[in-house]
């Protein structure tokens, strides 16, 4: 199980708040295991752990290992929920410079239609010159904007590049089983098509093949993912506050009852800045909405000490952190003697960068509590394909959990829709013209 230690929030909330939460906490995970509250459409992503991998992870499977026989570079096309899932999870297992150990029979994963960027757009065509590649395009509407533009151009690069009937068997689509112009287009063109289940939101589905796909061509095993998330199906329904998922829920609560407006969710592994990303979007959209909600930032330790640092120490005190550990690698490497000792370093001569690391996690924790910011750390053990898909569904219960509490509807997200109005007006779209 994850441990979630809440020693370090005493100074702000006390036993007896905690306490009291009780029936409200029971009551909010009851709404969403027995599916009675708002929302109640959209909670297929509780059925996706498994430990026997249907009829789609084999295809999924499959589509992979030809991806990773006949591609140098996989470009995935999304944006929102239909990205951020498997950047996080491949940033996080393989480190943030994942591509660069990349060859033969491994290819580099891309992530574009994230954005709007020409430089991007630009950087990418440059790097798939004189290389084999293969797309995934990843959109349950199959409207959204950014991930249209990059399909319409990438589909033309593949045409150019292997003809009609090679560039089909480059493109993978994933998206609504029957609706939606992706799916036509899937239908039409014959393009070997994944499905997003209707129940399951975008910032939700990374355990369907939004993830799945790009996670088995990077190279992680999806079955070990499942079954991850099936352990913390089975252990986080416990209805009691031993459940790091009720206390992790109800704490956000309380701090935020008490005026906290910030959470800072962070690491000391810089892999883990993306899986920020995606938690960013998870407890954003689902809990930013009727005017309440905490701010999620994310930020990487310690290198963000030397950037945030200061506002977190001594700046506003409406800011907690929810630090993420994980167990140090086996592979050590050990600090050497250096005869000048210019630098002073040697006094740590013979220790691990492990041990430097956790006495700055050590160091940081007590400098921030004393500062006034309460702290909760959630120990995630050893860091492997199994434990993220544990993480991601500990998560996303404890965000189900924890908007329910907060009174929101975790899985709509309305506003989201305000700036996409005001472009297509700018851009001229039809049936948005200015009246
Ligand atoms: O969580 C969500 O629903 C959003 O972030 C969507 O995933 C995002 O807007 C992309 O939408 P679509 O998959 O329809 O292209």
């Amino acid at each position: 199980m994850i441990k979630v230690d809440i020693s370090n929030v005493w100074g702000e909330i006390a036993l007896p708040d905690l306490l009291t939460m009780e029936k409200e906490v029971a009551a909010a995970h009851a709404t969403l295991a027995d599916g009675t509250g708002a929302g109640n459409d959209f909670l297929g992503w509780q059925n996706l752990p498994t430990r026997t991998p249907g009829e789609e992870v084999r295809r999924i499977q499959a589509a992979a290992q030809k991806i990773r026989s006949d591609s140098d570079v996989f470009v995935v096309v999304g944006i929102g929920g239909s990205y951020l899932g498997p950047r996080a999870a491949i940033e996080l297992l393989q480190g943030a410079n994942y591509n660069l150990m990349k060859g033969k029979g491994n290819p580099q994963v891309f992530f574009v239609g994230n954005g709007l960027s020409t430089r991007y757009w630009n950087d990418l065509c440059k790097l798939l010159e004189g290389k084999d590649f293969s797309i995934a395009i990843i959109s349950k509407s199959g409207t959204t904007t950014e991930p249209a533009i990059a399909t319409r151009a990438l589909r033309w690069m593949l045409e150019r590049k292997y003809g009609t009937d090679g560039a089909r068997s480059r493109i993978y689509a994933i998206t609504d089983p029957c609706k939606g112009a992706l799916r036509q287009m899937a239908t039409e063109e014959g393009w070997e098509s994944f499905v997003i289940p209707p129940d399951v939101g975008g910032r939700f589905s990374v355990l369907t093949a939004v993830g799945l796909l790009p996670l088995a061509v990077a190279g992680i095993d999806i079955e070990e993912m499942l079954s991850g998330a099936m352990d913390a199906k089975e252990a986080y329904d416990l209805r009691s506050f031993e459940n790091p998922v009720w206390l992790y829920a109800a704490v956000r609560n309380l701090l935020y009852r008490n005026g906290k407006a910030i959470e800072l969710f962070e690491s000391f592994e810089p892999g883990f800045k993306m899986f920020g990303g995606w938690w960013q979007q998870l407890f954003g959209e689902s809990e930013g909405k009727d005017g309440k909600g905490l701010f999620p930032v994310t930020a990487e330790f310690t290198a963000d000490l030397h950037s945030l640092g200061q506002m977190i120490q001594q700046g506003k005190r409406n800011i907690f952190e929810t630090m993420v550990r994980f167990d140090a690698p086996e592979q050590k490497y050990t600090i050497g003697s250096d005869y000048k000792n210019l630098d002073g370093l040697n006094y740590l001569e013979g220790k691990t960068l492990d041990f430097v690391d956790e006495k700055a996690f050590l160091g940081t924790l007590a400098a921030h509590v004393d500062g006034g910011v309460p702290v909760i750390t959630m120990d995630c053990g050893e860091l492997n394909d199994r434990k993220v898909g544990e993480l991601f569904y500990f998560l996303e219960l404890s965000c189900g959990v924890s908007a329910y509490i907060l009174g929101v509807n975790p899985f709509n997200q309305p506003g989201v829709e305000f700036y996409k109005r005001n472009m297509f007006q700018l851009l001229g779209k039809p049936g948005y013209e200015k009246n």
